[in-house]
C-alpha cells in the first residue's frame, strides 16, 4: 500500500482529483465510486475544474454511490445522493444513464443491494474507489466488526456514525440504518484510495496504518489492497510514528 502525505487539504484534494481525471483520460468508460462527506468535497470541485480546463470527456464514464442513509430522501441536503449530484454530477454534466445510486427510500432494500452489485459486475468492476474514513474507522457504512467479504448490504449504524452524521443535516435527524457497498467491492476495485484530512482523523489514521488489520478497524483493509493508496494531509498524518513528509 502506498502512503502519500500532502501538505494540506488543498494539496491532498488536488492529488486525489488528478487520479480521477487521469483515469477518465486513459479509460473513458471507467466505473468510479466517490464517497460523500466533508473529505471529498474539494476533490470533487477540483475534478470538475480540471475536467473543464483540460477538456476531459466525462460522457462515457459511470459512477456508483458508496452509501446512503436509509429513509433519507435524495432531495435532503444531508443525503449522499444530494452531495454527489451537487458536487460532482451536475458540474460534470453526468447523465442519469451514467449513474447507479442507492435508493434509500425503497421498500425493498435487498433488491437495491442486488441491483447495485449487478450494475458493478455488468460494468466490469469498479476501476477507482475513493473513500473517506469515519472517526470509528468505518469505510462507507461498513462499521467496526463488519466482515471484509461482504458486497452491498444494509447495516445498523454505530452510535458514533449517528452522532457525527448530524453535521450533514440542517436539523436533528434520526439516522439508524445505512445501505452501503461492502468491503469486498473495495478489495476488488482496480484502484482504491482512502483520503483523510485534519487532526480529528489523526488517531484513526494511526490505527489504520500502524495498527493490526482487523474487522474492528474496517479502514485497515486498505493495507490488503494490491493497488491501494492512502492520501493524507499533514494533520491527519501527525500521529504516525514513521513517515516522510513530501
Ligand atoms: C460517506 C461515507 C463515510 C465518510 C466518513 C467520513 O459517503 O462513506 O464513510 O466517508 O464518515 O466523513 P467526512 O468526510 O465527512 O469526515
Amino acid at each position: 500500500m502506498k502512503l502519500t502525505i500532502e501538505k494540506d487539504y488543498d494539496a491532498m484534494s488536488m492529488h486525489t482529483a488528478r487520479h480521477v481525471v487521469d483515469l477518465v483520460k486513459s479509460k473513458p468508460n471507467a466505473l468510479i465510486c466517490i464517497a460523500a462527506g466533508d473529505t471529498p468535497k474539494l476533490t470533487c470541485d477540483f475534478v470538475a475544474n480540471i475536467a473543464k480546463k483540460e477538456h476531459v470527456d466525462f460522457t462515457k464514464c459511470y459512477f456508483v454511490s458508496l452509501d446512503e442513509w436509509v429513509g433519507i430522501p435524495p432531495q435532503n441536503e444531508g443525503s449522499c445522493q444530494y452531495f454527489l449530484r451537487t458536487c460532482l454530477f451536475s458540474p460534470l454534466n453526468i447523465s442519469e444513464k451514467q449513474v447507479q445510486l442507492f435508493n434509500a427510500m425503497s421498500t425493498d432494500l435487498e433488491k437495491e443491494c442486488n441491483n447495485m452489485d449487478r450494475f458493478i459486475k455488468d460494468h466490469g468492476g469498479i476501476d477507482l474507489i475513493i473513500v473517506g474514513v469515519g472517526r470509528n474507522g468505518h469505510i462507507g457504512f461498513n462499521e467496526p466488526g463488519i466482515s471484509f467479504d461482504e458486497y452491498s448490504h444494509v447495516v445498523d449504524l454505530d452510535e458514533t456514525t449517528q452522532t457525527v452524521g448530524q453535521k450533514y443535516f440542517r436539523e436533528e435527524t434520526r439516522l439508524t440504518k445505512g445501505i452501503t457497498l461492502g468491503l469486498q467491492h473495495l478489495i476488488e476495485a482496480k484502484k482504491a484510495i482512502l483520503i483523510a484530512n485534519g487532526v480529528k482523523k489523526a488517531e484513526v489514521i494511526r490505527e489504520t496504518v500502524e495498527g493490526e488489520i482487523r474487522s474492528q478497524m474496517p479502514a485497515s483493509i486498505m493495507r490488503k489492497h494490491i493497488n491501494g493508496e492512502i492520501i493524507l494531509d499533514e494533520e491527519a498524518a501527525s500521529k504516525l510514528t514513521a513517515h516522510e513528509i513530501k
